[in-house]
């Protein structure tokens, strides 16, 4: 059985991913409050902290950063700077922190978002984040070794995400099946790629 952390567990994605796990997977849940595993993402120690905690695991799945969704014109060097020691740093010292606890032939799955490749006004922060993201996984994936893959999912809108919003959802995935596609790379044979998860895609 493997074990799996996930960061972000309290979250919409993150409640989804640890319920498609299931009993399949022993599972280390984490998030800054209200998992049994407590980590702040943007504090590189908080995450020397918890690996030294938890030790070795086959797979890590980071569902964890905030990157703030605002107009251009309003978006200040702190909403800027939320976005990348959040969600873009977050994700890189995971990786560059966790990695050595990552078992030969281990996984550990980022999130983007397919605002990455189609912004929209108010994604300027999203867009510039994510597809740094994007492009730290290619990089990561050919150096990190052991045979750990590096990968991204994508995902595009939400269904329940859509509804809480007030918008029509019919263009959403839902967040269940999102999830399936986090839980899929556990075990495909990919690394250093970003996997859409999005309706018709
Ligand atoms: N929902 C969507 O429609 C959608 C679409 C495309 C992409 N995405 C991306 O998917 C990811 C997850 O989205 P979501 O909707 O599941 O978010 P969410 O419901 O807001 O959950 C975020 C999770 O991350 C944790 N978290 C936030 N900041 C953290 C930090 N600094 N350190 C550790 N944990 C932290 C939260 O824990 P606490 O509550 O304890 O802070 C929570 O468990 C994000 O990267 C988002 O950009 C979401």
């Amino acid at each position: 059985m493997k074990r799996v952390l996930v960061v972000g567990a309290t979250g919409l994605l993150g409640r989804s991913i640890v319920e498609v796990l299931g009993d399949d997977a022993e599972v280390v849940e984490a998030s800054r409050s209200g998992s049994p595993e407590i980590v702040d993402i943007t504090h590189p120690s908080s995450i020397e902290q918890l690996f030294a905690r938890i030790g070795e695991v086959d797979a890590v799945i980071c569902v964890a950063g905030m990157v703030p969704f605002l107009p251009w014109s309003d978006a200040t060097a702190g909403d800027w700077g939320i976005g990348i020691s959040s969600k873009l740093m977050g994700q890189v010292n995971l990786v560059r922190i966790g990695a050595p606890f990552v078992r030969d032939g281990g996984a550990l799955i980022l999130t983007t978002g397919v605002l990455s490749d189609h912004p929209i006004p108010g994604s300027c922060i999203v867009t510039t984040v994510n597809s740094a993201v994007d492009g730290f996984v290619r990089a990561a994936a050919i150096e990190v070794g052991r045979g750990v893959r590096v990968t991204a999912v994508s995902p595009g809108w939400i269904t329940e995400s859509m509804e809480a919003m007030g918008m029509d959802s019919s263009a959403g995935l839902p967040a269940a099946e999102v999830a399936r596609v986090y839980t899929r790379l556990l075990d495909d044979d990919v690394t250093g790629c970003s996997v859409v998860a999005a309706k018709g895609m």
